[in-house]
Parts: structure tokens; sequence; C-alpha cells
């Protein structure tokens, strides 16, 4: 079965509209929030006028600030600190990758952990691998959208072996946690993992994050295995594909997600349901 995470977003997307509809009466205003882009990079152009129609359909306000790729450094820390201190915005997303010239850590600890709807904060970090009780920390996105596109699948995850091709802060870390959470064993591998195929061929639920176009074959894969593709990569004619090779693996999967169509939409799903939240915990 092939899950479509643009339906299953277009539905999320949907509910959320229902919700925001109600926010003028309850609270005076809708979530506003504001997304920062330096430079010209082409994904993250389409990702970003992406995030900006979501905001359109769930009836969020938004503001993006394109700045041109030689922006100082100190430009873009001077104007998150002012958008952390109006209270008119809810959050504040800053694409990545940023220009060389500009410290993503530094970029990324200058948000308000209150606002930072990417769940990139160090604290947000924090939270979520400590895990405390009545836990409310954001979320990063590309994660939790994956769990929402298991859940879709009924894919079942705990006892299960889970394993994670890539150890991104953005994806191949937080989703091994998620996973751990929900009971699954889980393997990270990465560039220097010795007999990836083998150890590929265990996983039950194998989440594929490393951005080489088309690197998990059929092969490699378990017959049964539920298959979720993170790549957004470019295929030897250029055109968009993910690191799974799907004609190859879908036969064997039980489920997997398409690219593009699978997780790329259920990542601004979760953006902006993370704005939701941070809007609601200021009132
Ligand atoms: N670049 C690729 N994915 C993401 C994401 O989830 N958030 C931000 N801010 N930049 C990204």
């Amino acid at each position: 079965m092939v899950i479509s995470g643009k339906e299953l977003a277009a539905r999320l997307k949907a509910e959320m509209a229902e919700q925001v509809a109600t926010f003028p009466e309850k609270y005076g205003r809708v979530p506003h929030l504001v997304v920062i882009l330096v430079g010209t990079d082409p994904g993250s152009q389409t990702y970003v006028r992406n995030k900006e129609k979501a905001c359109d359909v769930v009836g969020f306000k938004h503001t993006t600030y394109r700045l041109p790729e030689e922006t100082p450094e100190q430009e873009v820390l001077d104007r998150i600190a002012a958008l952390n201190a109006d209270d008119s915005v809810d959050g504040i997303l800053v694409q990545l990758p940023l220009p060389k010239h500009i410290s993503e850590t530094k970029v990324i600890e200058a948000i308000a952990k209150e606002k930072d709807v990417d769940g990139f904060h160090p604290l947000n970090t924090a939270a979520l691998w400590q895990k405390r009780p009545n836990n409310t920390c954001v979320v990063p996105c590309t994660p939790m959208g994956i769990i929402k596109l298991l859940e879709e699948g009924n894919v079942e995850i705990a006892g299960k072996k889970a394993v994670v091709l890539g150890r991104s802060q953005i994806v191949g870390l937080p989703i091994s946690k998620l996973l751990l959470d929900r009971n699954a064993t889980v393997t990270i591998c990465h560039s220097r993992t010795k007999d990836l195929a083998e150890v590929t061929r265990q996983a039950d639920i194998l989440v594929a994050a490393i951005g080489k176009a088309k690197f998990v074959t059929g092969d490699m894969v378990k017959e049964g295995a539920a298959v979720i593709d993170v790549g957004m990569d470019l295929d030897e004619n250029g055109k968009l594909c993910g690191d799974v090779d799907f004609a190859s693996v879908e036969p064997k999967a039980s489920v997997i997600t398409p690219v593009p169509g699978g997780v790329g939409p259920m990542t601004i799903c979760c953006l902006m349901s993370n704005t939701i939240q941070c809007f609601l915990n200021r009132f």
C-alpha cells in the first residue's frame, strides 16, 4: 500500500482550518507565522512557497522575509531578536540551509524557544530526549510527520525492529527517539555502517533519510517492511526522487511513502500544528 502524505496532510489541514476559524472569537486573532529565507536555494524557495500556501489553507497570518544571500549574520540575528519581542508573532522559522557565512547554530539558538516552530532549539531538543512527564516540547516537523504516516498506515511500532538511515539533527536523531518512545528497537545507520544491507534487511520499519537518490533498493528490504522515504533528491534526469528506489522496493513493502507526496506534505502539516501549539501556549 502506498500511503499518500498529500491526502493525509490535506485532511489534517482541513481539521486545523476548522479549529483556527474559532480562534478570532476565543483569542481575538489567528496564529501568525514568520518565515525567514536567506538566499536563493531553489529547494528552499519551493519549501517556503509551500509553507505559505499551507498557512493560507489553515487560515494563519503569515509573513515571509526574503533576504539576499549576502545578508550579514548579525542582521539575521537582529531580525530574530525583534520577532522574539513582537507579541503579534507566534512562530519563527528560519529556512535551512543558510549561506555559509551564517552560523546555523547561532541562528537556531537565537529563536525564542516558545516561538521555535521547528523544534530545533537546544531546549526543545533536550526536552525531546529527556521525556519529562507532560512533556509539551515542540517536536521537529519531519519526524512527527513520519509517525503520523506510520499511524495512517496502521503500522505497529511497539516491539518492532526499526532501522533509521541517517543521523541528522533534523530527522535521523529525532525520529529515532520518537520510535524508541513508542517501544521500537532502533538501529541508526550512517556512512560508516558496515554491511548496511544486512542491517536494513532486518528492519520491520525502514526510514531512509540520507539524501542519496534511489539508494535503498529492493534487495536491501525485508518482505513486508514499512518503508518511509524522507529523501528529496534529483535522479539522473534531474527529476525529484527519494532515497528509495520505489520501483524495486514497492513490491516488497507492506506500506511505502512516495516522493513527492509522502513525507514532504506531512512536514508542512506538522509545522502548522506546531504553530497552533505555540500560539495556544501563549494564552
Ligand atoms: N530545511 C529542510 N527541512 C527543514 C525544516 O524542517 N525546517 C527548516 N527550517 N529548514 C529546513
